[in-house]
């Protein structure tokens, strides 16, 4: 009698204590198709790899010893030598597709494409696939350089089989010849085997997205069908052989939230790894879509537990916010890496000797010698050169001679806030201007910026220089504006507004938030002076949800073509954590 209730206070504790509750999106803001793995020799560490686009520093690296609280390590892309292709593609869903990050034998592996999303879809050059390596993913220098490998599509993923042969499964352009094609890859001189087509799935549309798993005598391939969209979800099959045929599961999908009116949407694109008490787990990317349809941080990485018996096939809980399962016990964070732990808050004051850490990302490559830290006389600062372009640029598609002078982050919380301050002293020419964005690429971003104008002509809400009269005195205008292609957007409030008399000759302080889930909140005030901070108007995340990506909070310095190039100073770069909605 004793000992039984022991036991049963003894089984109740542990329940208790191990059947915990955990928070999606477990990677925030723009942390799309994941890949995860675990690795016991690392300090028993989980590693994720995201999709970053034509953002650079790309692919980041995120790392965790309990799921929850996640270190951004090292971007596995970070010298532009290792991907020159991110200035030479055009519009805004070209760049680096999924990445699969994989260890064997003491090294990490990324293997991913650089996609060409502009190039015919039959073009052989559309797809640039390789693989970097590192011994120590703590170290965005420790990345190697590319090894290519001939394979004319996407989302392609290694998988070693127990004779150490190398498989690269990828899917191709799904509108010229559908279907999951494997490769075998000569890691040694780069050459491929016979493509063999595996699988195409349930028949919905765009099969992608595969992974490959040995298991308990079965090869399991997952794959992303249905589209990243509102049809997104994850199918099986499984084969005793590696080159099938499969059989698909028989209820698929495994995993979706199609059709659902959960929060959370466009479930899919799915990676296996086992934890250290050999439970399984599923990341999957998923969007937070508000009930006007917008989700501005774009697609997230969401963490679900798995069953996964002897000889069966896995079974998935459901992603939603909130999630309860089997987890490991809370841990410290990973010791070591370059960044810090996602979702925390910022205050960078750019001291002089510190360098931009890995959170800090540009679109596309950043120009040199555009971003100063504490540059002569100006300590504490970040000098910026202006560029001749805007955000958006000549043709919103394409990389602009001398860049886009543009630094951000990641936005990773529903609600925040981000400022900085800025020095518009050296603003001289019409239409030179400075201010701070939430930019998702560059045919979708809202700007609030100081720009220079002239009280007989004041600055355009759209177009393009002006009139550079030298007898003109050029004020100030705080100017609020956008662009967007979504069609069902309603352009929002665009404002021209005279410089308030009195903040002239001082620093001045640019903010956004975000008002609720849907919109976003511009003001500006003098530095240090919050009570003067004035609303300049609200722009929808509506706007900004399209393509791929997902919104970044950041500081642009511009010309807008005109002459007349400035440096700016930017000091007091604030992102503040404000909330998290997740149902
Ligand atoms: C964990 O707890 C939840 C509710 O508290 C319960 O529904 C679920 O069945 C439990 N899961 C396990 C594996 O014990
Ligand atoms: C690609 O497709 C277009 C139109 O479908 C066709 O005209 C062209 O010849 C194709 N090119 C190649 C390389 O197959
Ligand atoms: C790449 O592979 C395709 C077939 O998959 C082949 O047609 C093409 O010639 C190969 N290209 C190179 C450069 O080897
Ligand atoms: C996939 O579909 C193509 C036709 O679109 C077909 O030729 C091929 O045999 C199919 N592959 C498999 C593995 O079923
Ligand atoms: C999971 O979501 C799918 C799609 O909404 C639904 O069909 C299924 O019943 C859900 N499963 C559970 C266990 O709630
Ligand atoms: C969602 O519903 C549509 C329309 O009924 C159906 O065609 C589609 O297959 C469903 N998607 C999933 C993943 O169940
Ligand atoms: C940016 O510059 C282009 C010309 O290069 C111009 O057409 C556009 O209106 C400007 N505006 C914005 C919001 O970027
Ligand atoms: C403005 O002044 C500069 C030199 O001071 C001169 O080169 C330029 O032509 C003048 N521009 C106009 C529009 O008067
Ligand atoms: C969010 O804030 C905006 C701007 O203040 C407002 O127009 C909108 O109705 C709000 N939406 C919700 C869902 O509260």
């Amino acid at each position: 009698m004793i000992f039984s209730s022991a036991l049963v206070f003894f089984l109740i504790l542990e329940t208790q204590a191990r059947n915990s509750t955990y928070r999606n999106p477990i990677l925030p803001g723009f942390h799309p198709d994941p890949s995860c793995i675990f690795i016991a020799d690392w300090d028993d560490t989980f590693f994720c790899a995201s999709s970053s686009f034509l953002v650079f520093p790309g692919i980041p690296i995120h790392a965790s010893r309990d799921l929850q609280k996640w270190k951004l390590i090292s971007n596995a892309l970070s010298r532009p030598t290792q991907v020159p292709g991110i200035d030479t593609a055009k519009r805004a869903t070209s760049g680096i597709w999924a990445s699969t990050i994989r260890y064997r034998e003491g090294t990490f592996y990324v293997v991913t494409s650089l996609v060409y999303d502009d190039y015919p879809k039959n073009a052989t050059n559309r797809f640039d696939s390789f693989i970097i390596t590192s011994k120590n993913p703590y170290n965005s220098a420790s990345w190697s350089d590319p090894i290519h490998f001939n394979f004319s599509g996407y989302d392609t993923s290694p998988f070693w089989d127990d004779d150490g042969t190398l498989y690269i499964t990828g899917t191709h352009a799904w509108e010229v010849e559908p279907g999951i094609q494997m490769i075998t890859l000569d890691m040694q001189d780069g050459r491929v085997g016979n493509e063999v087509n595996i699988w195409n799935g349930t028949g919905a549309s765009a099969p992608e997205g595969p992974h490959l798993y040995k298991k308990d005598g079965y090869y399991y391939l997952i794959i992303a069908e249905g589209g990243t969209g509102p049809g997104h979800m994850a199918t099986m099959a499984r084969s005793k052989s590696i080159t099938g045929p499969y059989d698909p599961h028989p209820h698929n999908p495994v995993l979706t939230n199609a059709n659902s009116t959960q929060y959370f949407q466009n479930v899919g694109h799915v990676d296996l790894f086992q934890d250290a008490n050999d439970n399984w787990w599923a990341v999957a990317l998923s969007v937070r879509q508000g009930p006007d349809g917008s989700y501005p941080m774009g697609r997230e990485t969401s963490l679900t537990p798995v069953t996964w018996n002897k000889g069966e096939w896995p079974i998935f809980q459901n992603v939603t916010g909130h999630m309860s399962g089997w987890y490991p016990e809370p841990k410290n964070p990973v010791e070591g890496g370059e960044g810090s732990l996602i979702g925390s808050a910022a205050h960078v004051d750019f001291a002089s000797e510190s360098s931009l850490g890995p959170e800090f990302v540009h679109w596309r490559v950043r120009v040199d010698g555009s971003y100063v830290i504490s540059a002569p006389g100006h300590a504490n600062s970040l000098q910026l050169s202006s560029s001749l372009s805007n955000l958006t640029g000549r043709d919103g598609r394409s990389a602009e001679p001398g860049g886009q002078t543009f630094i951000s982050r990641r936005q990773v919380h529903s609600l925040f806030s981000f400022s900085a301050t800025l020095d518009i002293s050296s603003l001289r020419s019409y239409e030179a201007e400075v201010g701070v964005s939430v930019f998702l690429d560059q045919l979708h971003h809202w700007d609030l910026g100081i720009v220079m104008g002239s009280l007989a002509s004041p600055p355009k809400t759209s177009g393009y220089g002006g009139p550079a009269s030298n007898s003109t005195t050029l004020v100030p205008y705080l100017r609020l504006r956008g662009i967007t292609t979504v069609p069902t957007f309603v352009f929002p409030d665009l404002h021209i507004v005279p410089f308030p008399t009195g903040w002239s000759g001082q620093k001045i302080t640019l903010q956004i938030t975000a008002s609720n889930i849907t919109h976003y909140t511009f003001s500006a005030g003098p530095a240090g002076q919050e009570s003067l901070m004035q609303h300049i108007g609200t722009a929808p995340g509506l706007g900004l949800t399209w393509g791929f990506t997902g919104t970044l909070l950041g500081v642009y310095a511009t010309t807008n073509g005109g002459l007349g190039k400035f440096k700016t100073y930017v000091s007091d770069w604030e992102y503040v954590p404000q909330g998290q909605v997740v149902d």
